[in-house]
């Protein structure tokens, strides 16, 4: 794609916008894990991978991967991806942008071929929307998918095995998906998500570490009954006690220090106006970067729980869905992506990830750094999710000035942090 900065960025851009269109739902961006317009999405990526020189193949969990050789075969690998799934009605960067800026910067090699390879990848899924597990892509890359959860089933009683394999995928060789020491690196690039760099009115951020997160369900089960005649005191209402809780998770989290807490999904039954709920099944995701303040958070949380539910004679349980703990990013190439910003003329501000990305799953396995651009509005998991073109420009220039440092530093690319 190589044109004027202005050129690049706006297609990068519409880029972005194209994939958007395949959704499962029309007029909304909504595409989980490996549902039928991912297929779309992947033949498009190929189209342009393979059009900039990429070999092209989808692995046994759907990932899309784009191969750029080295100088020499069998060269160590330079990761760089993000994902191509969605939240329900989503904006059209989460993720997308990343993978999109990742085939960008292959194009901008203009053949040049690097004394490592580049693999660009789309992970199938990072959202945890369909299996109620989020990083499954990234997880399969590093070995960790474990069987427990390819049993998981969506809410259409879909297992992950079955939904790889619907597909068109095999999940037996999940293995063969995982990496085997051939990488020395991962980069990537994504939209903060946040407000912190459009109100210091800057472009690009780099990200040192990211916040841990719990993520669970709990279910509420009181007793179905009729609303007209069953008297307020004798009432076992689910709602009325999931409501109790919800509010005290608020509260809690409002005072304390970098804690976020989020009911953000419910899910009552039998759900009519004129019956009494019997059962709420309410999501939980409590994120901070100090574990031990979010497992102690999680405790206090789940206490309150018990305390709206004994009060109506409610029962509480929970399944426990993710259990991820804060990640530091690595040193020595975080600082290289500081300088490589700086050097591209975007000096970027250090920062903490509040969201959770692949790095975060690919980090203990991989020498992993993040670069962020700003999100106007601080708007994210929306339609009205954006980025700025200048911004795009920045993060592409930082990027290829990364690969610069990376190749002149390293004439051995396995000595990064000679
Ligand atoms: O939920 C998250 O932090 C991310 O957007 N997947
Ligand atoms: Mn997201
Ligand atoms: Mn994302």
């Amino acid at each position: 794609m190589p044109g004027t900065n202005t050129d690049r960025a706006a297609r990068i851009v519409a880029r972005c916008r194209e994939i958007a269109e395949y959704t499962e739902i029309p007029g909304e961006i909504t595409r989980l894990f490996l549902t039928p317009p991912m297929h779309e999405v992947h033949a498009l990526l190929r189209d342009w991978m393979e059009a900039a020189g990429m070999t092209v193949r989808i692995d046994a969990i759907g990932n899309l991967r784009g191969f750029w050789p080295g100088l020499v075969p069998g060269s160590p690998r330079l990761l760089i991806g993000s994902h191509l799934d969605t939240v329900p009605n989503a904006g059209a960067f989460d993720g997308v942008l990343g993978v999109v800026l990742a085939v960008a910067i292959i194009e901008e090699l203009r053949g040049d071929l690097l004394p490592f390879a580049i693999e660009v990848i789309g992970f199938s899924e990072e959202e945890g929307v369909r299996f109620s597990k989020p990083f499954l892509g990234s997880l399969a890359l590093v070995g960790k998918l474990d069987t427990e959860t390819l049993a998981r089933t969506d809410r259409h009683g879909i297992s992950l095995r079955q939904a790889i394999d619907d597909y068109g995928l095999d999940p037996t060789p999940l293995p063969a998906a995982t990496l085997a020491g051939e990488a020395f690196a991962y980069l990537e690039i994504h939209i903060e998500q946040g407000p912190l760099l459009e109100s210091e009115e800057t472009s690009l951020g780099v990200v040192e570490a990211l916040v841990g997160q719990t993520r669970m369900e709990l279910i509420f089960t009181g007793q179905a009954n009729h609303a007209g005649t069953t008297p307020m005191h004798l009432r076992h209402d689910a709602i009325a006690a999931a409501a109790e809780w919800i509010t005290a998770v608020e509260r809690y989290a409002s005072s304390h220090d970098g804690l976020v807490a989020t009911v953000g999904k419910l899910e009552a039954a039998p759900g009519a106006g004129n019956v009494i709920a019997g059962q709420v099944i309410a999501s939980l995701d409590v994120r901070h970067a100090d574990d031990k303040i979010r497992e102690a958070s999680v405790l206090a949380i789940l206490k309150r729980a018990d305390k709206a539910a004994k009060g109506r004679g409610v029962h509480v349980s929970c399944n426990r869905q993710l259990e991820q703990p804060a990640v530091p990013l690595d040193l020595h190439l975080t600082a290289l992506l500081s300088k490589a910003a700086t050097e591209a003329g975007f000096p970027a501000r250090s920062m903490t990830s509040g969201a959770g990305h692949d790095a975060m799953i690919l980090a203990p396995a991989v020498p992993s750094a993040m670069l962020f651009l700003r999100s106007p509005g601080g708007l994210s998991h929306h339609p009205k999710e954006t980025v700025l073109p200048q911004d795009v420009e920045a993060a592409l220039a930082t990027a290829m000035e990364f690969l610069a440092q990376l190749r002149d530093h390293r004439t051995n690319p396995k000595e990064i942090h000679a």
